[in-house]
């Protein structure tokens, strides 16, 4: 098998490919020919050392594969083998064979391509969660999501567009009408001026029921002013971190001074909700996973869930994968194939 490893600590050069003998599944677990591996902006934060999850260097990441299943371990229902699968995969996803806990994969849906199927794992769980499971968002709600041109910026919108929201989102401009085809009712450029004036603007002051925010720092004490009365703001992750000119673990110390305190009496006096979302830390409840997990691929077959791919690149090119990530041109998901 081959497998991409971070090396060490750095820039897209620290990914190398590494050759080992095939795994045997174990007990519960299944082997899965990997086809198309989704890559995701932790992966990235991984490679530069921020993301505390990530298994110490050298090490290999990775959250989703689609692929077919060649041998099942003990346990494991035999029909499994020789199917088309989509599956979560605790870190280890950079390879072209990965073994997996059966309870993480499902049929991957017929319709799609192994690139499309490995693009809706990571992304449309943590939409669906801060979207309808925490956020609560109802039709004629507004949502304000930002990244909207992110993996997670275009499952929301899938998302937000099924419950007949109303659909703000920040991106840069040059995504911005690709954004409006797939539904974005209103892009915000927050590159350009101060994106909490024109959300004040669109919304007469009133501001919005949610807001999505994996920019983090001060970003996020920004995005809880916009709220509206009963408001909730979801939390996702700190993008902002990668920007900082720092070095090393010293990165993380702009955005962790410009957090928030959210103070329980401001929250009650104004009527606001704040939470966290973190799909890494919901291992233990894969029973909850799989259950939305099956409502979204059931969203496929209704057709509003529309894994959106923008480029493939080859498993041993993975450092050009994360720079075009790092360099902001991706709209939507990117995928390694093998
Ligand atoms: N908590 C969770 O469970 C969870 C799960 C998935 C993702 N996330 C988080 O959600 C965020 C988006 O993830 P994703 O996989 O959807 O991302 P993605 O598709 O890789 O999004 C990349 C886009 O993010 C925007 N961006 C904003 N700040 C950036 C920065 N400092 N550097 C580079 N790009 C930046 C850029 O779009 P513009 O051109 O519009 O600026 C860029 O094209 C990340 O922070 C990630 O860690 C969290």
């Amino acid at each position: 098998m081959r497998q991409v490893f971070i090396t060490g600590h750095g820039g897209p050069d620290k990914l190398q490919v590494r050759e080992s003998p095939d795994p045997a599944p174990g007990q519960g677990e299944v082997r899965i020919r990997v086809a198309a591996i989704g890559v995701n902006f932790a992966d990235i934060l991984a490679r530069q050392g921020l993301y505390q999850d990530a298994p110490k260097v050298p090490c290999v990441v990775g959250y989703e594969v689609s692929g077919v299943i060649d041998a099942a371990g003990s346990g494991v229902d035999t029909s499994w083998i020789g199917k088309d699968a989509v599956a979560l995969t605790r870190f280890g996803g950079y390879a072209d064979v990965v073994i997996v806990p059966v309870a993480q994969v499902f049929a991957k849906p017929v319709s799609l391509s192994h690139e499309r199927a490995a693009a809706i794992p990571v992304n449309y769980l943590t939409a669906w969660q801060l979207l309808v499971i925490m956020g609560s968002l109802k039709a004629n709600e507004t949502v304000l999501i930002h990244n909207a041109g992110g993996g997670v910026g275009l499952a929301a919108i899938d998302i937000a567009r099924h419950l007949g929201a109303r659909i703000f989102g920040t991106a840069s401009s040059s995504k911005h009408s690709f954004l409006k085809q797939r539904g974005l009712h209103e892009a915000i450029d927050y590159r350009v001026g101060d994106w909490t004036v024109e959300v004040a603007r669109l919304t007469e002051g009133k501001g919005v029921a949610l807001v999505i925010d994996p920019i983090g720092g001060n970003h996020w004490r920004k995005s809880f002013k916009v709220l509206r009365s009963t408001g909730r703001l979801g939390m996702f992750g700190i993008s902002a971190a990668t920007t900082s000119k720092l070095i090393g673990p010293l990165r993380m110390l702009p955005v962790a001074l410009g957090m928030p305190l959210f103070h329980p009496i401001p929250l009650v006096n104004h009527n606001k909700c704040v939470f966290g979302v973190n799909l890494g830390h919901l291992w233990h409840e894969r029973e909850m996973l799989a259950g939305w997990m099956q409502i979204l691929l059931q969203g496929v077959a209704e057709d509003w869930v529309r894994p959106h791919v923008d480029k493939a690149f080859s498993l041993t090119t993975a450092g050009d994968a994360h720079t075009y990530i790092e360099e902001r041109k991706n709209i939507g998901k990117v995928v390694l194939v093998t």
